[in-house]
Formats: structure tokens, C-alpha cells, sequence
């Protein structure tokens, strides 16, 4: 094995002739900076804000959250993914093709680290949306459950929730904490093969299914869409913040800090899953109309819009309920129920299951194109760069994300995927940012449409945030981090290393 094999490159000249191999034209230079906020508004809303901010502030069994600080935990956050979010546009700015950052990184950091980027994007879209459906999965359940329609409990939670519901009941002499109520439920209920509880979520298992279907006869997202999913969302969160407000109890929100500044830091690590997605701005440079001027134009305000109306969701919401009640997988239209909103609750819902349909949409889009691109330079096998004769659309990996992503969210728990999503997508992160400090040396004179102010500085803060982050998430999500990244090395020296075309093409 030689070294400069390990950090052999793909160059621009072989980017751009792999992408107008397929016959694509160059890209059209129509984005503008509203454009580019929609576009990361439109990724970024979703199970974070519906979901995750109840356990962010409630915390685990222990109750170690952030409490009503939950609201400083995503200001944390913010300032965390504007530092890479800069580093991130510069990157894709000097690679002038659309793609991900495993395609900028094997322009310019190498194949090693290429494959390592795209294996972990791997948690981030393939993970990140395990965990969306099963956010989505809660409120479908509750919007259906207001239309008179009831899914065995049995069939709506995850059987690793269920058995900890049960050890937990067995614990306290039968009682639970009411977040775990559905949990139990599922347990009591659920028939038994064998002496095991057949207990699975179905709607997490079901909505994988149907958007792969969709996905494989194709479906264009269009500009369009993506606006007015972005105006709903936005209305269904204001929706919240307007009525919810008139219902706060302020003393709900003492205390503010209920375990300190710990419980704010690994609030912050878990609702870090609020704002993943924004990196979707970054890779339209390609698009952009003036990179330079619109980029961090959309990336700040889609970065501010959002941060405003979370930090606004997040005051509201625990001004309601008292924080140790939000460890729900539907806390805002759970939080409109306690006081009686049913109706309320019911929009809010229904918002939730629209908006988190547009981001599964999105990151399923997105998961089977970086295994396609991976195995187009032959660091997966051919096979899952096959495209579907009629659809065009590149079925295999398509339906093998739907396969995985579908029965991995019916089996697992929410948390557990957002802290793997999270961990992940936080170590790309890093290397996004330090792969700029590497590059403003090794190459300082290869055009850039967009450069990161303040280098070094903001780069140094983007890792330094990011390692900060990851800090805060449990020891057993490292744990199995540290398992993925083995065996994604194990992968690549066992296949990837020696099948790369580039190695092929000398
Ligand atoms: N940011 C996306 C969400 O919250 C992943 O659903």
C-alpha cells in the first residue's frame, strides 16, 4: 500500500468530464439569496423542532435536559452551524459541481478521506431520516387518533421503547412516567410469538416505503414545492407560537437552568438534529447567480430565520407545560392537548406530518445519490450504480435506503438515532471545516466564487464547536460511532482501495 495512493485525487477535469458523461448540461445560474434561504429553511424544519426539543429539554430517564433553557441550547447550536456553514460554501465553491461533500473532498482532500465524508453522510441522511419517521410515525398517530381511527399501541412504538417501558413499570411498582404511557401500552398489548412481543412501528416502517416508492418511479422537487413547504412551516410554527402564548404559565420557566450549564451543553448536542440540512444551501453554488455576495446571504438568514422561530418555539413550549413532561415524541401538539387544545393540537400535527414528509423526501433523495456516486468511482460495487431503464432514477440504492431506513425506523428508538445522526454529521463537519484550513495552504491560488471570512479563525471555531458538540452526546453513541467508522475503513480497504476507477485510470 503506498501512500499516495491513500490520498490519490479526483481531478476538476475528471469531475467535469464524469458529469457531462451522462450527457448533463451545465447547471443554470437562476438562485438568488431568497432562493437559497427557502432552500435551507425547506431542509432544515422538521423532526428537531417537532420532536427532538421535548427530550432536548426534558432529557433522558435521568432528566438531565436543558429545561426552559432549551431556548440558549439552539442558540448554541446556531452559532455552531453558521461557522461551518461558511466552510462549507467555500468548499463547494471551488469544486464548480453540484454535489456533496464527498464529491469536494475527493477533488480536493483525496480518496481516503472522500470515502470517510461519504460513509458518515451515511448517518446523516440514512440515520437522520430513520429518526425523521419516527418523529413523524408519533404525530401521524395522535392526527389519527383526533380522527377516530386507533392503531394498536403495539404498532406505533418500537419494541427497544416498549421494553424499556416495561422495565421500567417493573421497577415502580407498575407506574410510569407518562411519556412512556404509549410504551407500555404497546407491551401489554402486543401479541406474543414464541414468548416475544411482536412489536413494531409500522407508520415509522410505512412512510420509508411509500416515499421510496415515489422516489423510484421519480419525482422532480421542484423549486415550487420546496416554497410553499417552507411558507407552511413557517405559518404552522408561528400557528404554535401565537396561540401557545397565550396560554404560558411563567412559572413554568423556573427554574430556567434546572441542571445548570451541563444540561444546556447536551440539550445543544441533541437539538443540533434541528438545524442538519442547511448544508443543502451550500451545495447550489453551482446555481447560484453571484456565489460570492448570495451565499452567505442564504446561509445566515436561513441560519437567523430559523434560529428566531425555534428559540421562540422553545419559550413558548416550555412556558406551557413543565419542562420534565416534554420527553414526548409529539411535544408540541402534546403540550396543546394538556390544556385542553385539542383542535390546536390537531393543526400542529398535521403541519408536523407534512413538514417532516417534505424533509424525508429531501434526505431520501439525497442518501441513494452519494452511494451512487461512490460506486460510479468504483468504491462500491457497480451494482448500485445501476438506473432504471424507464424511471431514470437510480433505483437500486433507492430501494436499498428504503429497505434499510424503513426497517431500522420500525425496530428503533428516537433518541438513540438522533445522537448517531447527530455525531456523525458533526465529525463531517470537522473535517469540512479543517479540510479549508488545509486547502487555503496547499492550494491558495484555486479560484473560489466564495470565501470564508476571518480564516483562520472561523474555521477554528467551526471544530472547535463541532468537537464541543460531540462531547456532549453518551458514551455508547461514541461507542457505536467508533464501530461505524471501523468497519466503513474495513470496507474500503477490503474493496474500495482496490476496485477505485482512478487507481484503474492511473
Ligand atoms: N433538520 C431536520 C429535521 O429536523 C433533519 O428534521
Amino acid at each position: 500500500m503506498k501512500f499516495n495512493e491513500l490520498i490519490r485525487r479526483k481531478s476538476l477535469d475528471r469531475l467535469a468530464a464524469d458529469a457531462t458523461r451522462s450527457g448533463n448540461l451545465p447547471l443554470k445560474r437562476s438562485l438568488g439569496a431568497w432562493d437559497l434561504t427557502s432552500l435551507g429553511i425547506g431542509a432544515v424544519i422538521g423532526a428537531g423542532i417537532f420532536a427532538v426539543i421535548g427530550t432536548a429539554a426534558a432529557g433522558g430517564a435521568s432528566q438531565n435536559g436543558a429545561g426552559p433553557a432549551v431556548s440558549l441550547s439552539f442558540v448554541i447550536t446556531a452559532i455552531a452551524c453558521a461557522f461551518c456553514a461558511f466552510c462549507y460554501a467555500e468548499f463547494a465553491s471551488i469544486v464548480p459541481i453540484a454535489g456533496s461533500a464527498y464529491t469536494y473532498s475527493y477533488a480536493t482532500l483525496g480518496e481516503t478521506v472522500a470515502w470517510i465524508v461519504g460513509w458518515v453522510l451515511i448517518l446523516e441522511y440514512g440515520i437522520g431520516n430513520v429518526a425523521v419517521a419516527i418523529g413523524w410515525s408519533a404525530y401521524f398517530d395522535q392526527l389519527l387518533h383526533g380522527l377516530g381511527i386507533h392503531i394498536p399501541a403495539w404498532l406505533a412504538v418500537d419494541w427497544r421503547s416498549a421494553h424499556q417501558a416495561a422495565g421500567a413499570a417493573l421497577a415502580a411498582g407498575g407506574s410510569v412516567p407518562s411519556h412512556m404511557a404509549k410504551a407500555l401500552e404497546a407491551w401489554n398489548t402486543a401479541p406474543a410469538i414464541g414468548g416475544i412481543h411482536v412489536i413494531f412501528n409500522v407508520l415509522a416502517g410505512g412512510v420509508v416505503a411509500f416515499i421510496t416508492w415515489i422516489l423510484v418511479i421519480g419525482v422532480k422537487e421542484s423549486a415550487r414545492f420546496n416554497n410553499v413547504m417552507v411558507v407552511l412551516k413557517l405559518l404552522i410554527l408561528v400557528f404554535f407560537i401565537v396561540v401557545g402564548a397565550m396560554y404560558v404559565k411563567p412559572s413554568n420557566w423556573s427554574p430556567f437552568m434546572p441542571n445548570g450549564f451541563t444540561g444546556v451543553w447536551i440539550g445543544a448536542s441533541l437539538i443540533f438534529f434541528a438545524f442538519i440540512g442547511f448544508d443543502a444551501v451550500s451545495t447550489a453554488a453551482e446555481e447560484c447567480r453571484n456565489p460570492g455576495r448570495d451565499m452567505p446571504i442564504g446561509i445566515i438568514a436561513s441560519l437567523g430565520i430559523c434560529t428566531v422561530i425555534y428559540v421562540a418555539t422553545a419559550i413558548v413550549l416550555t412556558g406551557i407545560e413543565p419542562w420534565q413532561k416534554l420527553g414526548v415524541a409529539n411535544p408540541l401538539a402534546s403540550a396543546f392537548s394538556s390544556i385542553g387544545l385539542d383542535w390546536a393540537a390537531g393543526i400542529v400535527s398535521l403541519g408536523a406530518v407534512i413538514s417532516m414528509t417534505a424533509v424525508l423526501l429531501v434526505f431520501q433523495l439525497g442518501q441513494p445519490r452519494i452511494f451512487f456516486a461512490m460506486s460510479r468511482d468504483g468504491l462500491l460495487p457497480k451494482y448500485f450504480a445501476r438506473v432504471h431503464p424507464k424511471y431514470r432514477t437510480p433505483h437500486v440504492t433507492t430501494i436499498w435506503s428504503g429497505v434499510a431506513v424503513g426497517s431500522i425506523a420500525a425496530v428503533t428508538n428516537i433518541n438513540e438515532m438522533v445522537e448517531l445522526t447527530n455525531i456523525g454529521t458533526l465529525f463531517a463537519f470537522v473535517l469540512v471545516c479543517a479540510g479549508i484550513l488545509i486547502l487555503r495552504r496547499t492550494e491558495p491560488d484555486r479560484p473560489r466564487t466564495f470565501r470564508t471570512p476571518l480564516v483562520p479563525l472561523i474555521p477554528l471555531l467551526g471544530i472547535a464547536m463541532c468537537v464541543y458538540l460531540m462531547l456532549g452526546l453518551p458514551r455508547a453513541t461514541w461507542l457505536r460511532f467508533g464501530l461505524w467508522l471501523a468497519a466503513g475503513i474495513a470496507v474500503y480497504f477490503a474493496y474500495g482501495y482496490r476496485h477505485s476507477l482512478l487507481k484503474k485510470r492511473g
